[in-house]
């Protein structure tokens, strides 16, 4: 990013792990004030959780991650990262009383690839973003990027009443829990072959491994699960939480990410209250059968904005709206 700069008395620089805690905050006043302009119920987040995922973008990423800062109080920041040829933006916010003149875009432009930056292979990068579907000042300053919405994905939360709305896993299809995959040492060779099948299936599916992710996945108490056919082809995986938080979810063929949510389900244990879940609308049928089996659509869709497909969402459930 090179030295920090003044505009209007404001700098910006690269964030510390200490900034985190007021990025939670930023994050949260914003949101909390469009939720309140559009008479929508206020959610709350836990700011732990919160800034354990900033902190992992910025651990991936540090120079990706640029506070906005003036008399020493940061007012917006913006987080993107890059996984193979992917560059996608993870968190631009700027508090409320500092939104429409020109922060925003100036943060967003600093985290933007250089027309020369490419991919570690020499690949030209690709470009994207989730945004809130009501959202017209983001949506509006991504597409002048090129980043244009192209694609819903819809949160659906809610009890699974009935459970067989999903297809059972076809004959000879076989789960096997990444613990028992990566049981051993941290970095021993169960690890390792974590990395190669996840990377494997990823690449097939969304152009990228991303193992960073994997491990965060896993380090914040999801437990994942391999599918493979009877002569240990690899067919996908899916992830699952206490919590009842689903995904994400990849498989090599799409027709099978019905049967996995169906796995997924019937795998929390003790079975939650309520199941939450991303479905992309190339999704077409994972969404069928969650909403059959009871799931609810709860919010306004999310928009998946590219220049250039970011993924095969027919068989790729995300993880969320920061990470892919
Ligand atoms: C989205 C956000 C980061 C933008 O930051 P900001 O500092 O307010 O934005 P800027 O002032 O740099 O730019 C906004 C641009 O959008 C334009 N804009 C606003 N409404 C628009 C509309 N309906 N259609 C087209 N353009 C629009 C503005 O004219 C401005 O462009 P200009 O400077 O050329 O006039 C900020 O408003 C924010 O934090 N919002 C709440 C949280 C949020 O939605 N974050 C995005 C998560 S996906």
């Amino acid at each position: 990013m090179g030295e920090a700069s003044a505009v209007d008395g404001t700098r910006f620089r690269a964030a510390t792990e200490e900034d985190l805690p007021a990025c939670a905050e930023i994050h949260r006043a914003s949101i909390e004030d469009v939720l309140v302009a559009r008479g929508q119920p206020v959610v709350t987040w836990q700011t732990a959780p919160l800034v354990e995922l900033l902190s992992h973008l910025r651990t991936t990423d540090p120079e990706r991650f640029v506070i906005a800062e003036r008399d020493e109080r940061i007012v917006g920041f913006a987080s993107a990262w890059v996984r193979g040829d992917a560059w996608f933006l993870a968190m631009l916010f700027v508090l409320p009383a500092d939104q429409g003149r020109g922060l925003g875009t100036r943060l967003l432009e600093t985290v933007l690839p250089h027309s020369d930056d490419v991919a570690a292979d020499g690949r030209p990068l690709r470009l994207g973003v989730a945004t809130d579907s009501g959202q017209p000042v983001s949506n509006a300053l991504y597409a002048r990027h090129g980043m244009v919405p192209r694609m819903p994905a819809f949160i659906l939360k809610g009890p699974v009443i009935h459970p067989d709305a999903f297809p059972r896993l076809p004959d000879g299809v076989t789960a096997t829990s990444f613990a028992a995959i990566a049981a051993g040492p941290p970095d021993g060779p169960g690890h390792r072959r974590l990395v190669d099948v996840t990377g494997a299936i990823d690449r097939e599916v969304i152009g990228y491994a991303h193992p960073d992710d994997h491990r965060y996945l896993r380090v914040t108490a999801r437990r994942g699960h391999l599918y493979t056919d009877r002569d240990g082809v690899m067919l996908g995986y899916g992830y699952e939480r206490g919590d009842g938080r689903m995904g994400p979810v990849a498989a090599v063929d799409g027709a099978l990410v019905p049967a996995i949510l169906g796995h997924l389900v019937a795998s929390v244990a003790p079975p939650p209250r309520d199941f939450t879940l991303v479905v992309p609308g190339a999704c077409g049928p994972a969404m069928t059968c969650a909403l059959h089996a009871g799931m609810r659509i709860v919010e306004p869709p999310t928009l998946l904005c590219w220049d250039r497909p970011l993924a095969d969402f027919s068989r790729y459930l995300p993880i969320g709206n920061a990470l892919l």
